[in-house]
C-alpha cells in the first residue's frame, strides 16, 4: 500500500466502487467513463455529528459507528458502505437499505494509524483516524 493510503473511486453511472491501494497513478474507468475520485478533504465540521466514523478498538474486533448520532438509513439518504484499514489490510462492508451504520470488523493492527471511511450517498466520503 502506498503511503498516502487508499483512494476510493466511484462510478457516477452505476455506483460501482473501486479501491486503489498500490499505484495512485491508476485511473479506473467504468460504464465508459473515468471514475470520480472520492475526496474526504472538502468536508467542514457541518454534518460531522452524523457522518464521521467513530473507531472503537476492542479485544477481538474493531467496531465502527457512523456518527455520534447514528446516520439515518433510507433509500433516499444512507451510508452505502464503511471501510476500515490499518495500512496493511482493508475491510469494506456494504450496508443494506435499513442496516444501522454500525459494523464489526476484524481486529486491526495497533502499532499504527487506523483509518475508517464512510460513504453517504448524499454527503460523500467521510474519514477519521485513530
Ligand atoms: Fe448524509
Amino acid at each position: 500500500m502506498y503511503k498516502e493510503g487508499i483512494k476510493f473511486y466511484r462510478c457516477n453511472t452505476c455506483g460501482n466502487l473501486f479501491l486503489v491501494m498500490i499505484d495512485p497513478s491508476v485511473r479506473p474507468s467504468c460504464c465508459g467513463s473515468e471514475m470520480e475520485v472520492l475526496d474526504s478533504e472538502h468536508h467542514t465540521h457541518e454534518g460531522s455529528e452524523k457522518h464521521l466514523p467513530i473507531i472503537e478498538l476492542n479485544e477481538d474486533h474493531t467496531l465502527v459507528k457512523v456518527g455520534i448520532q447514528l446516520h439515518p438509513m433510507s433509500a433516499q439518504h444512507r451510508i452505502e458502505w464503511i471501510a476500515l484499514t490499518d495500512g496493511e489490510s482493508v475491510e469494506v462492508r456494504k450496508l443494506g437499505l435499513t442496516t444501522p451504520p454500525v459494523v464489526r470488523f476484524s481486529k486491526m493492527r495497533s502499532d499504527g494509524k487506523i483509518h475508517a471511511y464512510a460513504f453517504c450517498n448524499v454527503h460523500g466520503l467521510w474519514e477519521s483516524e485513530k
